[in-house]
């Protein structure tokens, strides 16, 4: 069930349509690019009986150098409103890319046909979309391509929409970090349409049959524009449970609960931390929860084991790189194996020394992969995509 208000906006675009401000010809086209994001507080785990509604609040940085960029384009023309057709006269098509500009596939999985529906239900519900979609960066990175493309899937409908004409940019935002958000969870996180949203809380509200969540930009102190982030990729393999999966299974682990006690307690300090440039705050909850969301994928009935023998190897010697070097730079794991590192500028050079010594150690060399911050959030519409 969608919120009301994100219901509220889609009839307002029914009611665009039938006074003819809205029209959607065969191959009109609206395209964006969209950041990934890694997790500080992690999500994982929903509210059962709920649309993708976290178990708590979560918060990311903002990978503005690891986009996804999607154009969409309409396939079919609208019926009079009396008149629809039985059933959609075109089919929804994808094509996904890697950094490559390799066609990685071009099925469209049924979790996202239904998402589509969704999305253009009630205004254009005959309309199919045409959807080709490229990632900036390699795939099987450990990099996460449903919050960037679900992100930027959302962001390139927005401009085909024109919704910058329909909506306030309050109500755009809330549009897409809602959309963003049934997509895929940690997508939300990705869907800002603001400059400087450089780290995103996504904050679950409400008790009960009443609970929602809201996306917002954490106000980061400005000392945070000079860090970096560099990922270790261990391993290209697909994942082995997929997230949907992972999710649902978080809650047959018996640490689940401590996890998300914990969570809503750290929330608020991370915030904080965020605001006033608290580095090693930052550090410590953020490896605290990684530790703990990997103790919850390892006992649940089905058990992910990304942290496994190599990458406990690894971060063992980081930390003891980082306390005989005296560096500022920390460490995070999402569903995958590959290590993320976040450290101080004046950090970078110690850290790339590390990860330089633990490529020469390992059998199977790991590459290193290096985000720049410089492009930011969404963009939407041709002229303004990086
Ligand atoms: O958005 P999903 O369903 O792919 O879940 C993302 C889960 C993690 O990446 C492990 C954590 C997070 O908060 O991004």
């Amino acid at each position: 069930m969608l919120p009301l208000k994100l219901q509220q906006l889609q009839q307002k675009l029914f009611e665009l349509r039938k006074q003819d401000e809205l029209e959607l010809q065969h191959g009109d086209t609206g395209f964006a690019s969209a950041p990934s994001n890694i997790a500080l507080l992690k999500y994982w785990g929903k509210e059962e009986g709920c649309t993708q509604i976290p178990v708590n609040s979560s918060v990311s940085l903002t990978l503005g150098g690891f986009r996804s960029t999607t154009q969409v384009s309409v396939l079919g023309r609208f019926f009079p409103l009396d008149d629809q057709p039985a059933q959609r006269p075109f089919e929804h098509t994808l094509t996904l890319k890697n950094s490559k500009k390799e066609v990685l596939h071009n099925l469209v999985p049924p979790k996202m046909q239904n998402f589509l529906n969704a999305l253009l239900l009630p205004y254009a519900p005959e309309i199919a979309l045409n959807i080709e979609s490229t990632n900036s960066f390699p795939t099987g990175c450990g990099i996460a391509s449903s919050a960037s493309g679900y992100a930027a899937l959302v962001s390139a409908m927005a401009d085909l929409l024109q919704l910058n004409k329909h909506f306030t940019q309050t109500e755009l935002n809330y549009w897409l970090c809602e959309w963003a958000r049934v997509g895929s969870g940690s997508a939300t996180r990705s869907a800002l349409c603001e400059d400087d949203a450089l780290f995103v809380a996504w904050e679950r509200q409400g008790e009960n049959k009443e609970l929602s969540t809201t996306t917002k930009k954490i106000n980061h102190h400005k000392n945070w524009q000079d860090i970096c982030h560099m990922v270790l990729v261990l391993d290209e393999e697909e994942k082995e449970i997929s997230s949907s999966q992972g999710h649902g299974l978080a809650n047959t682990s018996p640490l689940q609960a401590i996890r998300v006690a914990n969570a809503h307690r750290l929330y608020p300090h991370l915030i904080r931390a965020i605001e006033e440039f608290n580095f090693s705050e930052v550090a410590r909850i953020t490896e605290e929860d990684a530790f703990a969301m990997h103790a919850v994928m390892q006992s649940a009935e089905q058990p992910a084991r990304y942290l496994n023998g190599t990458v406990a190897k690894i971060i063992a010697s980081f930390i003891e790189y980082r306390t005989k070097n005296n560096i500022d730079a920390f460490w995070t794991l999402d569903a995958g194996p590959n290590l993320h590192f976040i450290a101080k500028k004046d950090s970078e050079a110690s850290l790339e020394i590390f990860l330089g010594d633990m490529q020469k150690s390992l059998e199977k060399i790991p590459s290193v992969l290096r985000n720049d911050f410089e492009h930011g959030g969404v963009r939407i519409g041709i002229n303004h995509v990086v």
